[in-house]
């Protein structure tokens, strides 16, 4: 997928630069359909066709368990999905200010989430689907810590 600045994205239908002109804009917009986006491996909001689920904004929200051989559906959906600590993806992201399309970031309206940015970069870099990343080691004792302590 495509870095931008702290996350990831791509375009399922094609239009990764209708999706990359949305993410890099400074004013936001709407994100065209197709659009796939992600943090953490785990996790991933999809943009649906305009009208799908107007309560989310058409965004469909993914729980997922990854390893080498790829990407399993644990849960999708759209108001309901809850990530593997209990929170509700959608009673987050809905507190993005409505030009940012229910992206969170930082400083777009959503409640911070409770880990730090080196937790995420652990996270992203030890994505079990890509290939091995030179990582600082900070990175993989954070990641190996996460993932012994992370419930299942
Ligand atoms: C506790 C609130 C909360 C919950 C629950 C939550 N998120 Fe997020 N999410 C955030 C915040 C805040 C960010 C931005 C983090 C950052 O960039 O530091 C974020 C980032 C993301 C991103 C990257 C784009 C963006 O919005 O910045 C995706 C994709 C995402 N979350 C998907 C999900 C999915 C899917 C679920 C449910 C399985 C979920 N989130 C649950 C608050 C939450």
């Amino acid at each position: 997928m495509t870095p931008v600045r702290g996350f990831y994205v791509d375009n399922i239908l094609g239009d990764l630069n209708g999706t990359l002109a949305v993410a890099e804009s400074a004013t936001g917009g709407a994100y065209p359909p197709g659009s796939v986006v992600q943090l953490f491996p785990n996790e991933a909001m999809v943009k649906r066709q305009k009208g799908f689920s107007p309560i989310t904004k058409d965004w469909e929200f993914f729980e997922l368990d990854v390893d080498k051989n790829g990407t399993t559906i644990r849960k999708r959906g759209f108001q309901d999905v809850k990530n593997r600590f209990n929170g509700n993806c959608f009673s987050c992201h809905q507190a993005a200010q409505p030009q940012w399309d229910m992206i969170c970031e930082t400083g777009h309206g959503c409640k911070a989430l409770p880990i730090n940015t080196l937790s995420i970069l652990a996270l992203q870099n030890t994505d079990p689907r890509c290939k091995p990343a030179k990582i600082p080691f900070k990175q993989h004792v954070t990641a190996w810590f996460i993932k012994v302590f992370t419930p299942l």
